[in-house]
């Protein structure tokens, strides 16, 4: 979706001397029944300028067509919405030659507060009925630094959210409750072998709630 000019340019202006990169708005449909929200865009989704489309998002599509959901009728977007990324400079020990590489890396709360108007703007538009967090940066970006992902993933939680305040440049709750789903990261399996089941069992809940959703 576009977002409001005055409120992009504002974003930028603030984020340009960080070390992020490029610009991915979020995607899918204004008024969705299902919002997820990652991270932030890795190299994959700057260079395509598509939310989700590197190795990660291809297995979160699969999870998503697995109950029943797609990229058309979800709404994707991150808590952050360029790429962060750190300068790793190291020495080749054969050649002596100097490489630097920029990898991605989790985003910092300053850059999660920046982009928060962008986000903000996004769910009071979508008004989704059900949202999907992804890892504790999407979790937290919604509920504060106290749920982690640990201990929440796979529970539907009935909250207001954290939306930012420019005057106090700080964090308020809504007085409206949304119903959110914490979920690990996509390939979070490939990491931890013991998390199949876990992740399995996580998106049978969510299916369960769209069947719900479904009655009312
Ligand atoms: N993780 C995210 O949060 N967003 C993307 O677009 C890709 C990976």
């Amino acid at each position: 979706m576009h977002y409001p000019e005055h409120l992009k340019q504002a974003v930028l202006a603030k984020a340009k001397d960080l070390p992020l990169e490029g610009f991915v708005e979020g995607q899918g449909p204004q008024q969705p029944k299902v919002m997820l929200i990652g991270e932030a865009p890795g190299k994959e989704e700057i260079k395509e300028n598509v939310p989700f489309i590197g190795r990660s998002g291809q297995l979160l599509m699969e999870q998503l067509q697995q109950v029943g959901l797609s990229r058309e009728t979800v709404y994707i977007t991150s808590a952050v919405r360029s790429r962060p990324f750190s300068v790793k400079t190291k020495q080749i020990a054969k050649t002596g030659e100097r490489v630097t590489k920029f990898p991605n890396r989790t985003p910092t709360k300053e850059e999660i507060k920046i982009f928060a108007p962008l986000l903000d703007w996004e769910i009071a538009v979508c008004q989704p009925e059900l949202i999907l967090t992804l890892v504790n940066i999407g979790l937290q970006r919604l509920l504060g630094p106290k749920p982690t992902i640990t201990a929440v993933h796979g529970t539907v939680i009935q909250s207001p959210i954290q939306t930012f305040d420019e005057q106090s440049q700080n964090y308020h709750w809504t007085q409206k409750t949304y119903q959110i789903i914490p979920l690990f990261h996509p390939a979070a399996v490939f990491y931890n072998y013991r998390l199949k089941e876990v992740v399995k069992e996580d998106w049978q809940v969510v299916q369960k709630q769209l069947q719900l959703l479904k009655k009312v």
